[in-house]
């Protein structure tokens, strides 16, 4: 008897699981083209480069590396959900796009929030260890926002 009444909730939660597997919102990453890109817009030093490639690129470009447990349902709308947000707010693939005057704001903002814990989320590093940031790897991105700000005043005055 017992075991039947806890046989149902089980099925009904394993076909729930099953049927929302259909249900996610689109994982996408639009074609890049390097012209537009951060890379090639900026005067990026490798030490930078890679830094954002290590720590940023997966949520703020359209060079996502979706892991596989993407692909599994709820995650993979919390993740798509994040990827999104991130885009919207800060796109490294599509860094043309922005006026000189909302790029030297960005790149302020990327030390900032860097710079106080924020940036890479804390969700993200439970699972990416390898994208946490020492403080050699601030003050490199942090003297090359600097520097970067710096030509583009003098560039667009
Ligand atoms: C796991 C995803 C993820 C990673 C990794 C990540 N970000 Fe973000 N980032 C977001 C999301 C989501 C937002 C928007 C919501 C918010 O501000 O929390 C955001 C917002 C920002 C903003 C604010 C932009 C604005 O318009 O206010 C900056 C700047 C930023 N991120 C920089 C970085 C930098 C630099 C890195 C790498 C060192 C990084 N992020 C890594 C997800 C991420």
């Amino acid at each position: 008897m017992m075991k039947k009444i806890l046989k149902w909730p089980t099925l009904a939660l394993a076909a729930l699981f099953a049927a929302i597997q259909f249900a996610g919102p689109e994982k996408t990453n639009p074609p890049v083209e390097a012209a537009r890109t951060i890379q090639v817009n900026t005067q990026i030093t490798p030490e930078v480069s890679a830094i954002i490639a290590r720590a940023c690129q997966d949520c703020h470009s359209h060079q996502t590396r979706w892991p596989l447990y993407s692909y599994v349902e709820p995650v993979s709308w919390f993740l798509v959900d994040h990827v999104n947000d991130g885009r919207k707010h800060l796109n490294f693939s599509e860094w043309a796009a922005y006026e000189p005057k909302r790029m030297r704001k960005k790149l302020q903002e990327m030390f900032e929030e860097v710079e106080k814990g924020a940036m890479p989320l804390k969700s993200y590093l439970l699972l990416h260890p390898e994208a946490r940031l020492s403080q050699d790897d601030i003050q490199q991105l942090g003297a090359w926002t600097a520097a970067e700000r710096q030509r583009l005043a003098e560039q667009y005055k």
